[in-house]
């Protein structure tokens, strides 16, 4: 009687003492925190906090979304984000939360934070026409002040093994210094008169050097960089010069590729020069491209209309409110927006950033940087 009680008790501590080793190594193995920076295509909510002309925290936004019962959260779509997928995936318990918002204190930025704001860019000017937006030289600036925290929370040396070891910096941008600076035809129009698309591209890539720098000077190491993709095939563009369903614009979609060329030696240029660093490309533009190529393959019925927004053959000028149409079934569009995936194509553009191959996210995948 007692010694079987004895090896029951053995037997139970043996269990939880592998229970625990097992829960700590998913712990160690689990992302920390996941930062990040970039336009609406990753904010989580920073511009409900702006006064400012773009904002995404009006319904149906977010109806998709589980975590807010969906409710709009300033999510620029249906539901989750690239972000946020990415985030779940990698292992933080929770998504990063919005730089701007009254409760991004204390314990709650150990998972990261999110800078990211709709109509931002890389180029200060960038998005003016939102009236207010945060742009990429003001969203390092935040980290900055993030990263004081970090040191009084965990103390000076623990904060940067953290911050270089247990955590991603993702920045998407670069689509609205297209979209809302060079390509808009009354702000414009003297910069594109007088500056040259190579002149642009160099500007934008001079001033990104400087940003990506900045953050590895704050202790990151482990990047991960989307180009932009193809600008030219979203519905806000398709509407506006009418074309047919499967045509793009041609000129932004240029730039984009322009842009992304130069991105790419950008990145392999810090990777030689910044001790430590780990920069990855993440090709956006292809992945996007070969959801709106072969949408079919993928379960959608369209990639050329927006699910929820308004004006022209592709519901592409108005953007997604109260008022706006919206699609019965919001898996079956690759768009949610005139300019947004949908959920359901973010949900397969981060699986292939996550466990893809080298076609689409380089030197590694996202799984791999995380255990780099
Ligand atoms: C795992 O990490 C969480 C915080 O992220 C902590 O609360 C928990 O105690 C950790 N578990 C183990 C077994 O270390
Ligand atoms: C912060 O506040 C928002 C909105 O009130 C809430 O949805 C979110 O869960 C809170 N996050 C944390 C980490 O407290
Ligand atoms: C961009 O604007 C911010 C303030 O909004 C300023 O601190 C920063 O120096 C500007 N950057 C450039 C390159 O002009
Ligand atoms: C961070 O802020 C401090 C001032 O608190 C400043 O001296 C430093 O240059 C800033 N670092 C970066 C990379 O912006």
């Amino acid at each position: 009687m007692e010694s079987s009680r004895r090896v029951a008790y053995l037997v139970l501590s043996i269990i939880l003492v592998n229970w625990t080793c097992l829960a700590k190594a998913a712990n160690n193995t689990g992302l920390g925190a996941s930062f990040i920076f970039g336009d609406s295509l990753v904010d989580a909510g920073n511009n409900n906090y702006l006064q400012t002309l773009s904002k995404a925290n009006i319904a149906p936004n977010g109806i998709d979304f589980k975590a807010s019962g969906g409710n709009p959260t300033g999510r620029y779509s249906n539901g989750r984000t690239i972000g946020d997928i990415v985030g779940e995936e990698l292992g933080t318990s929770n998504y990063a939360i919005p730089f701007l918002a009254p409760n991004a204190t204390g314990k709650s930025i150990l998972n990261g934070v999110n800078y990211a704001s709709g109509g931002g860019g890389i180029l200060n000017a960038t998005g003016r026409i939102f009236v207010n937006r945060i742009g990429m030289d003001v969203q390092v600036d935040y980290f900055n002040i993030t990263r004081k925290q970090f040191d009084k929370l965990l103390g000076p040396s623990k904060a940067k093994e953290y911050i270089m070891k247990k955590s991603i910096f993702s920045v998407t941008v670069g689509a609205n210094d297209f979209l809302n600076n060079y390509l808009l035809p009354v702000l414009s129009i003297g910069a594109r008169i007088s500056e040259s698309p190579d002149a642009f591209v160099d500007d934008m890539i001079n001033h990104f050097r400087n940003q990506l720098t900045r953050l590895y000077q704050l202790d990151a190491r482990k990047f991960v960089i989307g180009n932009v993709g193809p600008i030219g095939c979203i519905p806000y563009q398709k509407t506006l010069n009418q074309l047919k369903q499967d045509q793009c614009v041609d000129l932004p979609n240029k730039l984009a590729a322009q842009y992304n060329g130069r991105l790419k030696d950008l990145l392999a240029e810090l990777n030689d020069n910044l001790p430590g660093s780990t920069f990855v490309y993440a090709n956006v533009y292809a992945l996007v491209m070969e959801l709106i190529t072969n949408y079919k393959k993928y379960g959608f019925t369209t990639s050329s209309k927006a699910c929820c927004g308004n004006g022209g053959q592709f519901a592409g000028i108005i953007p997604c409110g109260p008022t706006s149409s919206m699609c019965s079934d919001r898996s079956a569009h690759v768009f949610w927006d005139p300019y947004h995936p949908s959920e359901a194509a973010n949900l397969i553009l981060a699986k292939k950033l996550i466990d893809g191959d080298t076609s689409h996210i380089s030197p590694m995948n996202l799984r791999q940087l995380r255990d780099h």
